[in-house]
């Protein structure tokens, strides 16, 4: 029988999942692209797990109510655990907005095997960006439940890396994620 550390070692690699955590807006998917190119570069083979594309499938029976979102926070540290299982490095961008399910998804995990990384942004930068015009649209009351606006956003107390995404660009940022899984000795 095939485990989960022969999988790992066939890859020569350890598993980790990186969970990305911030406002609609704050650049989770794009620094989750980042990191993963540099880990591409480096042979590590790699997903990027993100919301909007789970929710166009896996979770698309699923809203945005508070039951729902942790729903969606489960299923996704469940394929994220199939994902280390297999042995690669999971790059997780999700809003994953309450503290308690982010927790309940850390502990899917052994505690190195996973890093959670604050994508943090200001609510009035977030909007001022509006890459999909969502804000505005929340706004003007066509979204019910959107995050920081009438739908709690709480900030991870003890992230692993908290990346202030209007002080930092992006490479910046994907360079401090791939320093830090180095300091851990997650790449080898
Ligand atoms: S989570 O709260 O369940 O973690 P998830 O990351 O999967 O959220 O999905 C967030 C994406 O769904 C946003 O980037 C946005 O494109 C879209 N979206 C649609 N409605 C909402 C809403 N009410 N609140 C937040 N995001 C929404």
């Amino acid at each position: 029988m095939v485990r989960r550390d022969d999988r790992a070692r066939t890859l020569g690699q350890r598993p980790t999942v990186v969970w990305f955590t911030g406002l609609s807006g704050a650049g989770k998917s794009t620094l989750a692209e980042l990191v993963e190119e540099r880990l591409q570069e480096r042979c590590v083979a790699s997903y990027v797990l993100d919301g909007d594309v789970v929710r166009a499938g896996l979770s698309s029976d699923l809203g945005f109510s508070d039951v729902d979102r942790v729903e969606n926070i489960r299923r996704a540290a469940e394929v994220a655990a199939l994902m280390t299982d297999a042995g690669l490095v999971v790059l997780v961008a999700f809003i994953s907005p309450f503290r308690a399910e982010r927790a309940m998804a850390r502990q899917r995990f052994a505690p190195d095997e996973f890093v959670e990384v604050h994508v943090d942004v200001t609510l009035a930068e977030a909007e001022r960006r509006d890459p999909k015009g969502l804000y505005a649209r929340a706004r003007a009351g066509l979204i019910p439940a959107f995050t920081g606006i009438d739908s709690p956003y709480e900030q991870p107390e003890h992230p692993d890396l908290h990346l202030d995404t209007t002080t930092i660009d992006a490479a910046a940022a994907a360079d401090a994620v791939v320093a830090l899984l180095e300091q851990r000795g997650r790449l080898g």
